[in-house]
């Protein structure tokens, strides 16, 4: 099956600045795709020339199979678009607003008016539809955008900064309507510079930095590629040297560092040793009372990622 979005080589210049450099993308159909990067990184731009809103200064990009374009109204038709920040008009109540965009996108009055509430109620605004979005909040207006973006029924639904302007719960909504979105077969692609929500949600994740795409894949491919080794973390009663002595048998063993009763243990490898560390502790008389697989989450990588970036640029000067 084509990829959901592809690009090749997609890049926008502003002036001399390069705000997307050779972007090599791959949506598959059906996951949860996170496109994260800091400020400035070029997610917006790149999602701009998905959704036709910005020319390309050089590649091609392909959505559901299709190339993109200003004059495709049918493509457009297929895929959900939610910008950043949305900017809605004002003077116009919740319910007026899905309604003239569902006129917009020739949706039938009957399903409008089976739709339209569907969709308030789907992003929790029920009862507050036929206030005027003036009067909404920042957070309610972000979840208007959204059902805005799903009144087309679309295949793939493209989210910039989707959790922008939204509290901790409403973020938590956010990521439940899109997880239900999955279950019913459509690809998210959204943009996003919180790393935890990515890892939350996301079934993969490109992570762009200064235009330029660092990596890619599923979350776990990503974290695998890019990470070192695991380490074990565990808490030990019936404390000894003994128990130290035998875990640094263990070939899998990297080292130990010691904070009271836990122990921090660095492995060789990416391997779950958890069993025999634990064995080795109880065969020197230690008890175990908790144990935890720990691995680099994609925080640590993306800081990682970005501090090496820096590197390299010193190096240039
Ligand atoms: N219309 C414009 N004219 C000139 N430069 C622009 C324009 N829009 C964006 N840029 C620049 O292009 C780069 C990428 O911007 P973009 O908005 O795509 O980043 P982003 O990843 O979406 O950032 P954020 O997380 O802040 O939304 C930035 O350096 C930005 O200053
Ligand atoms: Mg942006």
């Amino acid at each position: 099956m084509a990829p959901a979005i592809e690009t090749v080589n997609l890049t926008k210049k502003y002036g001399s600045l390069i705000a997307v450099n050779n972007l090599n993308l791959s949506v598959e159909v059906g996951t949860i795709h996170g496109f994260l990067g800091p400020n400035g990184a070029g997610k917006t731009t790149t999602i701009k020339m998905l959704v036709g809103l910005l020319k390309p200064d050089g590649g091609s990009a392909k959505i559901l199979g299709n190339r993109i374009g200003w004059d495709k109204p049918n493509l457009r038709s297929k895929v959900g678009y939610m910008p950043e920040l949305p900017k809605l008009p004002k003077h116009l109540k919740g319910n007026e607003l899905l309604d003239l965009y569902g006129r917009m996108y020739g949706i039938t009055k009957d399903k409008r008016l089976k739709q339209v509430p569907t969709l308030i109620d789907l992003v929790g605004l029920k009862g507050r539809e036929n206030d005027l979005i003036g009067k909404y909040s920042k957070g309610m207006q972000q979840r208007l955008g959204l059902a805005q973006a799903l009144l087309n029924e679309p295949k793939l639904v493209i989210l910039d900064e989707p959790s922008l302007g939204l509290d901790p719960i409403g973020m938590v909504e956010v990521r439940d309507i899109i997880k239900k979105l999955a279950g019913e077969g459509i690809t998210t692609f959204l943009s996003s510079h919180l790393l935890h929500e990515v890892e939350q949600i996301c079934t993969h994740v490109t992570i762009i930095n200064k235009g330029v795409a660092m990596a890619s894949g599923t979350i776990k491919q990503i974290a695998a590629k890019l990470t070192g080794s695991f380490a074990v973390e565990v808490e030990v009663d019936k404390f000894s040297e003994a128990v130290i002595s035998n875990l640094r048998k263990l070939p899998v063993v990297k080292d130990i560092i010691r904070e009271g009763k836990k122990l921090l243990i660095n492995l060789k490898t990416r391997d779950d040793a958890r069993s025999e560390v634990s064995q080795a502790i109880a065969a020197a008389g230690g008890i175990v009372i908790s144990i935890d697989l720990r691995g680099e989450s994609l925080e640590d990588i993306f800081l990682r990622l970005l501090d090496k970036d820096k590197v390299t640029a010193h190096g240039r000067v």
